[in-house]
């Protein structure tokens, strides 16, 4: 167990298309080792997701964490500490919404981005058994984000209005997104 470095937008790494989990690793101490790491991480830098090429591993693999209630979000529902492995999201209905995003890759900024509100998450879990899920609103919004990182996009990609790219400091000073 150990906390890892997470690399920062500027980072070559951050931007490639990451790999399949090989079936044959799921369940491995090796993987099992990685994905305590990103736990670890995830709880030491404070956030609500994770992605493994956040700390330079290459793989198609997620954890997702919503605390829930008031916070830098707003009020939301909680979701609990979840593995998402080789995840596949399929657009439910199109219609969007926008939420100020902010990501541990880019850190001390928010940013405005709409996305698709009604998804399902196709994945396999942690002991290798398929699962699918369905989310809309906020939920879906994150787990978008998240999963982005595996397809080498960040969020800052999908700001459709410069203007909506601001520093966390003014964020709060200003009371931008309410
Ligand atoms: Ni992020």
């Amino acid at each position: 167990m150990a906390v890892r470095k997470i690399i920062r937008m500027g980072h070559p790494n951050l931007r490639n298309v990451a790999e399949p989990v090989p079936t044959e690793a799921i369940g491995s101490s090796e993987l099992n080792r990685l994905i305590d790491d990103m736990v670890d991480t995830l709880h030491d830098y404070g956030g609500i997701g994770l992605a493994a090429p956040q700390i330079d591993e290459p793989y198609r693999l997620a954890i997702i964490e919503i605390p829930g209630g008031p916070g830098r979000y707003g009020e939301i529902d909680a979701f609990p500490l979840t593995v998402f492995i080789n995840p596949i999201i399929t657009v439910v209905d199109e219609a969007t919404a926008g939420y100020w995003e902010g990501c541990l890759s880019v850190p001390g900024l928010r940013g405005y981005v709409e996305r698709p509100q009604h998804i399902r998450i196709d994945y396999t879990d942690i002991d290798g058994n398929p699962g699918n899920l369905e989310f809309q609103g906020f939920w879906a919004t994150v787990f978008q984000h998240e999963f982005d990182h595996l397809d080498g996009r960040l969020y800052i990609d999908r700001i459709s209005d410069s203007s909506k790219l601001v520093f966390e400091e003014e964020f709060v000073r200003y009371g931008i997104g309410g």
